[in-house]
């Protein structure tokens, strides 16, 4: 086992180049299989649930061949099965998308209950409504999700809550099936738009992603094509966030500053400067962090997944901030951690109210999920001092050489081994 040694209290400066972004990568690598064809996709971030997502395709009988770091061919002409193995599928809970694209092509598809972060009961609910209303069929038995239907045909849906997996669960399913598909009260995040996008590009006919309404007409077939990953608008606000949160100068470059708006927005209230150019943003602080309210919606409200990295930021601000989360039951585990850090975090349900305190001290720290765990190492990027964070292949699911990074921005942080635990020791 590894763990991140960070020794804190360093102003970030420099620059850092982001890499694609992992929601997005891990919807348009089970897209490939919608044509019997080859495609090519650039900027793929080099992480785990990735590289989960190639050995499906792999498993499932594609060909996956390397052409760069970031660039892959896939060529999905002869598959072989529809049935997930089922060690892959539970490694991530994106592995649901391999049943919309298999149903798609294929009229059927088995995929193990996916696992992924803790945050609270994840549902599929609604990806079986929309691959109901398409005609299939849908059975969960000693854990594995069948899917069956052979002729799909377009349907009207309305999602009963607004949901990234769901909405783009239906919209693989819908893309070779008969007529038109209308969804409503679909999610508007940019990974949305970016598989359609690249649906389009494969033949497909999806009009209205990133709106309320997403109308989808069936085509005959679909082929494959070329096409580049938007960059991750979440790495990116981790990144803005550390910057802000250790009074650096950080060049970020790779990203849409669009995507980073509702980010961008409470950062400045927060008391950061965030310089936007065609595809970088360049955020510094120079005076005191100021206390917000913040609470947790779809796109384009402010995003879950950065909660918990602004919970770190306003754990030192100068006054009374309240958190809200809007979208998971369980996303405040990174408060532990934090009070162990000397942080004034009450939480309730599921809202936080954080005194600000004047600042974060060193301590060993657990990460309990990706985003929890990004928290905490910007925690102790500001705490002067030393601190040790395990559960780093939380981390790492989601993050490309987060490391490397930070050590370009002049962070003192690297990897060791763990000592095994006693046990293991004592054999
Ligand atoms: C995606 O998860 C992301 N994961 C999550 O990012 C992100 O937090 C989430 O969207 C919200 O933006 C991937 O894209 C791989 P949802 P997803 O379906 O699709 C409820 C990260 O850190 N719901 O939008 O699983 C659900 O319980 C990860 O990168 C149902 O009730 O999220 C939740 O309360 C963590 N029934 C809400 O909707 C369903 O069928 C939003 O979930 C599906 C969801």
């Amino acid at each position: 086992m590894e763990k991140f040694v960070i020794r804190g209290g360093k102003p970030l400066m420099g620059e850092v180049t982001i890499s694609g972004a992992k929601n997005a990568a891990v919807a348009l690598l089970p897209a490939t299989i919608l044509a019997a064809d080859k495609c090519v996709l650039e900027n793929v971030p080099d992480i785990h649930d990735v590289a989960v997502s190639l050995q499906t395709l792999a498993a499932l009988g594609a060909q996956v061949r390397l052409l760069d770091k970031h660039t892959y061919e896939i060529d999905t002409t002869c598959l072989t099965s529809t049935q997930v193995p089922d060690d892959l599928s539970r490694q991530m809970r994106a592995s649901y998308y391999f049943l919309g694209a298999l149903l798609g092509r294929f009229g059927s598809a088995q995929v193990a209950m996916p696992g992924g972060c803790n945050l609270g009961p994840r549902p599929i609910d609604q990806h079986l409504k929309a691959f109901s209303a398409l005609g299939a069929a849908d059975s969960v038995e000693y854990g594995m999700i069948k899917v069956e239907g052979k002729q799909l045909k377009g349907a009207h849906v309305f999602f009963d809550t607004v949901s990234v997996g769901a909405t783009m669960n239906a919209m693989l399913a819908a893309v070779l099936a008969d007529g038109l598909t209308v969804l409503e009260n679909v999610a508007k995040e940019p990974h949305v738009v970016d598989l359609a996008n690249f649906l389009n590009m494969m033949g497909a006919d999806v009009r209205g992603a990133g709106t309320d309404v997403i109308k989808i007409r069936g085509v005959e077939k679909m082929h494959g094509c070329c096409y580049s990953v938007i960059p991750d608008q979440i790495e990116a606000g981790s990144f803005m966030v550390a910057a802000a949160m250790t009074a650096g100068n950080v060049l970020i470059k790779n990203v849409t500053p669009k995507h980073l708006e509702p980010i961008t927005a409470k950062l400045e209230l927060a008391g950061a400067t965030v310089e936007e150019f065609d595809d970088a943003v360049r955020v510094y602080r120079t005076g005191d962090l100021m206390p917000l309210k913040i609470k947790t919606m779809p796109h384009p409200g402010f995003p879950t997944d950065m909660q918990p990295l602004m919970g770190v930021l306003l754990s030192v601000a100068h006054g009374t901030s309240i958190i809200t989360e809007g979208i998971w039951e369980n996303r405040f585990r990174y408060v532990d951690e934090l009070t162990r850090m000397g942080a004034n975090i009450q939480v309730d349900g599921q809202v936080a109210v954080i005194e600000g305190v004047p600042e974060l001290l060193p301590a060993p720290l657990r990460a309990s999920d990706l985003r929890a765990g990004a928290a905490l190492v910007v925690a102790a990027l500001a705490a002067q001092g030393t601190s040790e964070i395990t559960g780093i292949g939380y981390i790492e699911r989601g993050y490309e050489n987060l490391v490397e990074k930070l050590q370009g921005l002049g962070a003192d942080i690297h990897r060791e081994e763990t000592a095994a635990p006693a046990a293991e020791q004592a054999m």
